[in-house]
């Protein structure tokens, strides 16, 4: 793992930006792998200013999220397709058929998540995968305790990320309980991933990645086993690392 210390989140948004509009101009059908939550905003918001300023292209890119709520269609204010869609792909020239967020109001969910893998496949994979990380170590909604040997499946939501989450609801009540969510070897797969860390909350998830062992109660450290990860992270993320 490759730990790139930056001084803000502002800074850790336009590093982050910046890798990944290389990447879509060195390979303009990459297939990227997106995360929703606030971590990624600013790096979304960047990746809109390069698209109107410099005009990069993202009409042959493909983008699989990694996660949605079960529950939540995609017109719900709250659903993780509306993020995406209001955050990021209405404001680049993506072809809307060509963002793949799971359907957490599919009829049969279980043949959702399987479809969502072998679409996946079809795709050959994802090339740049952009974490985040839970305060519980999770990636994606992977929580503590899940099997490294996931592909994409259907999760109870930890408490704590019930509260974590309960600020872009009204009340905690409203939060849903599950989400399907790629698992972990789905993220493995990724030829590359970018994990994101900003601000003091995530001091500790960082502290425990960056520290011994590889470990199921802590989801996030199976990134150590993958060859290719880096971690953009600001100095209160990193200020219990020292
Ligand atoms: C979101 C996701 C989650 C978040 C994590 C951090 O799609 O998969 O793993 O990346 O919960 O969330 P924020 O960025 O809101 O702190």
């Amino acid at each position: 793992m490759e730990i790139i210390k930056v001084n803000s989140y502002e800074e850790m948004s336009k590093t982050a930006a910046d890798y990944i509009i290389r990447k879509v101009r060195q390979h303009p059908e990459a297939t990227l792998g997106l995360a929703t939550g606030s971590t990624p905003v600013g790096t979304y918001k960047r990746l809109i200013e390069d698209h109107q300023g410099n005009k990069t292209t993202y009409k042959k890119v493909t983008t699989f999220n990694l996660d949605e709520y079960i529950g939540l269609s995609g017109e719900n204010p709250q659903s993780y397709r509306y993020f995406m869609d209001s955050v990021l792909f209405n404001h680049l020239d993506i072809q809307k058929e060509n963002t793949f967020v799971p359907n957490g109001t599919a009829e049969d969910l279980g043949e959702e998540c399987r479809n969502y893998e072998s679409k996946l496949k079809n795709h050959g994979g994802i090339d740049l995968q952009i974490l985040g990380i839970g305060n519980n170590g999770h990636i994606g909604f992977n929580e503590p305790g899940t099997s490294f040997s996931s592909k994409t499946h259907i999760v109870d939501l930890a408490d704590s990320t019930i509260k974590a989450n309960a600020r872009f609801f009204h009340t905690i009540e409203e939060v849903p309980t599950q989400a399907i969510t790629m698992g972990i070897s789905t993220i493995m797969q990724s030829r590359e991933i970018l994990l994101l860390a900003s601000g003091e909350a995530k001091a500790d998830a960082i502290q425990k990645l960056l520290g011994n062992g590889v470990n199921e109660h802590f989801p996030a450290s199976i990134l150590k086993n993958h060859p290719n990860v880096k971690v953009i992270a600001d100095e209160a993320a990193l200020s219990a690392s020292k």
